[in-house]
């Protein structure tokens, strides 16, 4: 089938992409535009490693036709940026933080929900917090310290509204040496940045 072309706009940019119509957004993101912090995982929906913000909501892009996100704002982890000092995110600064990263696979799609959960100005509670992250799937298990970090992440939002919120006691909050947070931040730096090593 011929390909045509269309606009897509991606990360604050309109960005001209030559698709077949039966692509998926996971194709045309990562294998055109080379935003390899999109992963694939499970390809039907299951896993979503593949997420991308679609005007603010997670999407599976292994599952959605990238003609279907014309006219629409799309974020993928190498777009976010803190919007007061172009610094991270208050969000990858947890994960970095509560240790929520381990291999890294499913990270982008966690900071991703976690970037729409803390957009609702809610004060989730944990168990709804675990609720709203069922569609994405940790092969490392990491969960407790990922349910930790949105805390935190929702915490630093309703400070800026606001709004009393405390982060309910966890076992899972605790000191990391400076060397492996180091790294941590090199590695989201990494995928922020685009780097196809990391990919
Ligand atoms: S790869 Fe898309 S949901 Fe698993
Ligand atoms: S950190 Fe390895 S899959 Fe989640």
């Amino acid at each position: 089938m011929s390909k045509k072309i269309i606009t897509l706009h991606v990360n604050g940019k309109d960005r001209e992409v030559a698709v077949d119509e039966r692509e998926s957004l996971y194709e045309t993101l990562r294998n055109e535009l080379r935003l390899t912090s999109i992963k694939k995982g499970c390809e039907v929906g299951e896993c979503g490693a593949c997420s991308v913000l679609l005007n603010g909501k997670c999407v599976d892009s292994c599952i959605y036709l990238t003609v279907w996100a014309q006219g629409k704002d799309i974020v993928t982890v190498e777009g976010l940026k803190d919007e007061t000092n172009g610094d991270i995110t208050d969000v990858q600064k947890e994960f970095i933080k509560q240790a929520a990263v381990q291999c890294g696979f499913c990270t982008p799609g966690f900071i991703l929900k976690a970037v729409e959960i803390v957009g609702a100005n809610k004060p989730y509670t944990r168990d709804e917090i675990k609720e709203l992250i069922t569609g994405n799937l940790c092969r490392c298990t990491g969960y407790m310290n990922i349910v930790t970090a949105i805390e935190h992440a929702i915490k630093h939002n309703m400070d800026k509204l606001g709004i009393p919120y405390e982060v309910a006691p966890s076992t899972t909050s605790f000191d990391i040496p400076d060397a492996e947070k180091e790294k941590m931040l090199k590695d989201v730096l990494a995928m922020q940045n685009n780097d196809v090593t990391k990919a």
